[in-house]
């Protein structure tokens, strides 16, 4: 054996990058120098004396095949063949042995060696081990970098489907943002062509003229309003900020609905009765929703087939949770959410009846789908129940629709509700 330390650290051959590394590490000059001409046509070359050198040359570069000496003074093969795989597991190792026990031989092996070879070597054997071993590499890192390759693939087409997902979720809402703002503005726009007729007129406003002029502008400002909360609504959707849950009395609501309902222009000569709730209490549901969701419903009903309709919407708490099993799908009823109805009460049921054409049957699984409309080009989006249903699973309650092309039709929602305490009913 050689002075450990005579020896250079290292000593790497240049050559054209891509070859493949060897490290060959030996504390025997005589070995290392004649494996040193063997390769050095072949591969990169690293060669080192001693463990900590070999440890040290391995950090700085990747190294693809070692050849260990076993028995070396500062650290044994073995030893060093242990934090070489611990570095790179997948760096393939070929022992150099001269007169080891087969015990050691066996340790090699379970630290994970590809093979070993007998000292004094005979050179083609060991040129057909050190090729088998860079080959054996070269598959295993083009398996390894096909497998990254994959799951990069996997997880930019899986980046790719939720961005779709965003993409068309976007493209519902701001359809929807139009389809709710479209009662509204078409109200605005009635009232200020009447307003404007009203003062052209005018030379000089009248009492009576000047209370017309507030009641209208009133009822502009209000939709003006609703347009904007709508689209808040929306946006905050968009940005997934929960909508804020306003603690409104639920006959306040109908209320409001009921004044919007009644300017509605699809409300023409269509009867609408709305009763309030006997018992003081307040939905679990924003309250823009709320009147969006008995809105959609009632314009649908307005529009239901028949030249004069009759619509009601009634409300009443529930203080016992409904019997589910009472509730079955048939060609005339349909139920929605029940999978993620919350039946905890108080539950507030609201009922919009109206005795127009009804639904076929073979309407009543499609209604709720995006788009669906069986009205005449540009006359609806077929977007009303889609966005009721949205507006009814948001917040766990729910939906079911009874119809039948004699009777009308019944939509009866559930929905999560509080006791007011404080406030009588009204
Ligand atoms: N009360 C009802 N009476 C009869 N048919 C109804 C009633 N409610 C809903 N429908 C049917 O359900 C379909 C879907 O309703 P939805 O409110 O989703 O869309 P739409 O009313 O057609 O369009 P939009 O709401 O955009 O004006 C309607 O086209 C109609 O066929
Ligand atoms: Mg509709």
């Amino acid at each position: 054996m050689s002075d450990q330390n005579a020896i250079p650290a290292a000593e790497p051959v240049l050559a054209p990058r891509r070859r493949g590394t060897l490290l060959i590490v030996d504390d025997d000059d005589g070995p290392r120098e004649s494996l040193k001409m063997v390769f050095k046509g072949e591969y990169d070359l690293l060669l080192a004396s001693d463990g900590p050198t070999a440890i040290e040359l391995a950090r700085q570069q990747r190294v693809d095949v070692a050849l260990l000496d076993i028995r070396m003074g500062r650290m044994s093969g073995i030893d060093l063949l242990e934090k070489l795989k611990h570095m790179d597991p997948g760096m393939e190792v070929v022992m150099m042995t001269a007169f080891e026990t087969t015990d050691t031989l066996r340790k090699a092996i379970k630290l994970r060696a590809l093979d070993y070879i007998n000292k004094p070597f005979e050179l083609p054997v060991v040129r057909g081990l050190v090729g088998d071993a860079m080959q054996r590499r070269r598959l295993e890192s083009e398996m390894n970098s096909g497998a990254e390759k994959m799951d990069a693939l996997v997880a930019e087409l899986q980046d790719q489907r939720i961005e779709q997902q965003m993409a068309s979720t976007r493209g519902d809402i701001y359809a929807s943002i139009i389809h709710d703002i479209n009662g509204p503005l078409a109200v605005i726009s009635g009232f200020v062509q009447l307003l404007n007729h009203r003062v052209a007129r005018a030379k000089v406003l009248e009492n009576e003229d000047l209370e017309f002029v507030r009641q209208k502008l009133h009822t502009i400002s209000r939709q003006v309003g609703n347009c904007v909360e709508i689209s808040q609504r929306y946006l905050s959707f968009l940005r997934r900020k929960p909508g804020e849950i306003s603690r409104v009395s639920v006959n306040t609501l109908l209320n409001d609905f009921e004044h919007l309902a009644r300017v509605h222009p699809s409300r023409k000569d269509n009867e609408l009765v709305v009763n309030p709730v006997s018992v003081a209490c307040t939905p679990r549901m924003n309250g823009t929703d709320f009147i969006q969701l008995l809105l959609n419903l009632t314009t649908n009903a307005f529009q239901s087939g028949k030249a004069v309709c009759r619509v009601e919407v009634s409300g009443e708490l529930l203080s016992n949770p409904l019997d589910l099993t009472a509730i079955k799908d048939s060609d005339e009823e349909r139920s929605m959410n029940m999978e993620s109805f919350d039946n905890t009460p108080p539950l507030l049921r609201l009922v919009v009846r109206d005795n127009g054409g009804g639904i076929p049957s073979e309407y009543l699984t499609k209604i709720f789908q995006p788009y669906f409309t069986s009205k005449a080009p540009k006359q609806g989006t077929g977007l009303g129940l889609s966005i009721v249903l949205r507006l009814i699973k948001e917040v766990n309650g729910l939906l079911h629709v009874r119809s039948s092309l004699r009777m009308g039709t019944v939509f009866t929602l559930h929905i999560p509700a509080d006791l007011r305490q404080d406030a009588p009913a009204g």
